[in-house]
């Protein structure tokens, strides 16, 4: 049985990961092509982004046809090589599931609009409330109203996201059979994990106005949700012992996580909540720029670590994605202190309990590129909320600046491998702009250097598999209320682990009240350390004590 509260995901955004063939389009043979570089780095398992067939309107979670390979990707042959050379390293596969939503392309949704019945019933068709009024006023989340008119019909169908997105119906018996064709027909290729996208949408009842939000509270963690989970569980991957799956969980409660990742209810093995990648916003609202704020970070951490816990639940946990800015310009120090704050970064997500997911560079400390005009975007969300932005007064100037730090691009851009062309990303002319500072930052000079991020990350996948208490131990907040240290204690069978952590550029005094002396430094991201019952931190300095 796969242990996955021992094991970390590697996260890859194929489209741009390494490119093979010239094309400026990261590929699967790109990824084979580096499978010895993810294996140095002491990961179990490797998230592929979709690379299925899509006009990649969304960059693949537009899925048109989930049985084949975008022939920017790839081909079969590719993937099932990929499994294979994977396999050989004891590395494993974990595919992407979109079952919330197909591409206006996909063969049911053109069914759909050529008028057949069965496949209208695949989709969430609704009359409007009146002549050129939509069903409801829910907003979709890449901008603009969630419902789009076929004259045709006189009907509009759902997209939750972008337009060509359109929410499949999963109170369709028929829908929820083909979903489970899907993943068996991947289980059969080898694939050991699966990564489903925005899953607790999946299940919508109540289609009326919200003139509190955006609709989101009448299509999340739906009436049927748990059901729909288990059988697919249960008519698939449930089947096999060695498979994890994670359920990407839109403004979830933490009670329905209880459920969709509880040890005992066959749903899924964990789940991504992003509460705490929220304290940057207003509310629900993303697109402004307001300092994160602290507290809350470490109140919601805090709380999803210790009722998880106490509800037998398992997180995956985690600051970047491929949705995310990257978490050293958002969180920590692009200049002086880049090395010292995005190891403390790491530390704080890989000590805690849950499964730890890396995103591609994030490992070796990969920031924000900082683009200053429109054109260098490629995201459709980002390119929608720049007009809509300016359509709401702000100048041009704030909007970039808001695009800046919340962009999904900001991930987005080439893996810097090396110091050369386009950071050895492509020999062609890549898709998207590749990072200025990939010369310092490049994982061929991290492999090199013992004290680099790369080697810290390394160090604390090793440490989740030798010790215990970080894999399986109890969780407890400390300094609740400190304004710059993020500490927790781990405990499990005798022994105690202690992990703090200086969340800030300057130095911090903490009184533990606690005696140390039995303690033992097993990590650090400076080159000593100073143990005492009022501990003087420097600048983002991240200790783990022992003790047995
Ligand atoms: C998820 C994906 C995101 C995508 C959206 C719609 O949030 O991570 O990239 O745009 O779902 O599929
Ligand atoms: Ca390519």
């Amino acid at each position: 049985m796969s242990d996955f509260k021992k094991s970390t995901v590697y996260q890859i955004y194929p489209k741009s990961f390494c490119d093979t063939n010239k094309d400026g389009i990261g590929d699967l043979k790109g990824v084979t092509a580096k499978l010895d570089y993810i294996k140095k780095l002491g990961v179990d398992y490797i998230w592929l982004t979709p690379f299925f067939v899509s006009p990649q309107n969304d960059n693949g979670y537009d899925v048109e046809d989930y049985y084949n390979i975008d022939k920017r990707y790839g081909t079969m042959e590719d993937f099932e090589q990929l499994v294979k050379e994977a396999d050989k390293r004891g590395l494993r596969i974990m595919l992407d599931m979109v079952f919330n939503h197909t591409s206006t392309n996909h063969e049911w949704f053109q069914k759909a609009l050529s008028g057949e019945e069965k496949y209208k019933n695949y989709y969430i068709f609704k009359k409007g409330k009146k002549a050129g009024v939509p069903p409801t006023n829910w907003e979709s989340k890449f901008g603009g109203n969630a419902w789009e008119y076929v004259e045709k019909f006189d009907e509009y169908y759902l997209h939750l996201f972008d337009v060509t997105q359109a929410d499949l119906n999963w109170d369709n018996e028929e829908v929820r059979k083909e979903m489970q064709k899907i993943i068996l027909y991947w289980m059969k290729k080898g694939v050991k994990g699966f990564r489903f996208d925005v899953v607790n949408l999946i299940s919508k009842s109540i289609f009326e106005d919200d003139y509190e939000g955006d609709g989101r509270r009448f299509y999340t963690d739906g009436p049927n949700i748990h059901r729909y989970l288990k059988e697919l569980n249960e008519a698939t991957f449930g089947t096999d012992a060695e498979i994890i799956t994670v359920g990407e969980m839109s403004s979830t409660s933490i009670e329905n996580c209880y459920e969709y990742a509880g040890e005992n209810s066959h749903e899924l093995s964990m789940v991504f909540s992003f509460h705490h990648l929220k304290v940057d916003f207003m509310g629900n609202e993303k697109w402004v720029m307001v300092p994160f704020d602290f507290q809350k970070l470490k109140d919601i951490l805090f709380q999803w670590q210790t009722k998880m816990c106490q509800n037998h639940a398992w997180n995956a946990v985690f600051w970047c994605n491929h949705d995310q800015p990257r978490v050293v310009s958002r969180f920590g120090n692009t200049q002086k202190y880049w090395k010292e704050s995005a190891k403390m970064l790491a530390t704080v997500v890989h000590c805690l309990r849950g499964t730890p997911y890396v995103y591609q560079g994030e490992e070796i400390g990969m920031t924000n590129p900082g683009f200053t005009d429109i054109a260098q975007y490629r995201d459709v969300e980002s390119l929608n909320h720049f007009k809509i932005l300016q359509q709401k007064g702000l100048s041009e100037e704030n909007a970039y600046a808001i695009l800046q730090i919340h962009s999904r691009d900001n991930s987005r851009t080439p893996m810097q491998w090396t110091g050369q062309k386009n950071a050895g990303f492509t020999e062609g002319t890549p898709w998207i702009e590749v990072t200025k500072n990939y010369d310092t930052i490049n994982a061929e000079s991290q492999i090199e250097e013992e004290s680099s991020i790369f080697h810290h990350y390394k160090k604390l996948i090793q440490l989740r598999k030798e010790n215990d208490t970080i894999a399986y131990g109890d969780f407890e907040p400390l300094a609740e209320k400190h304004n710059a240290v993020f500490a927790y204690k781990r405990t499990y069978q005798g022994e105690t682990l202690l992990v703090i952590n200086n969340f800030y550029g300057h130095e911090t005094k903490w009184d533990t009240e606690m005696d140390l002396s039995g303690y033992e430094c097993i990590l650090t991201n400076y080159p000593d350390c100073h143990v005492d019952t009022v501990l003087k931190l420097r600048p983002y300095e991240s200790i783990v004590l022992k003790k047995a």
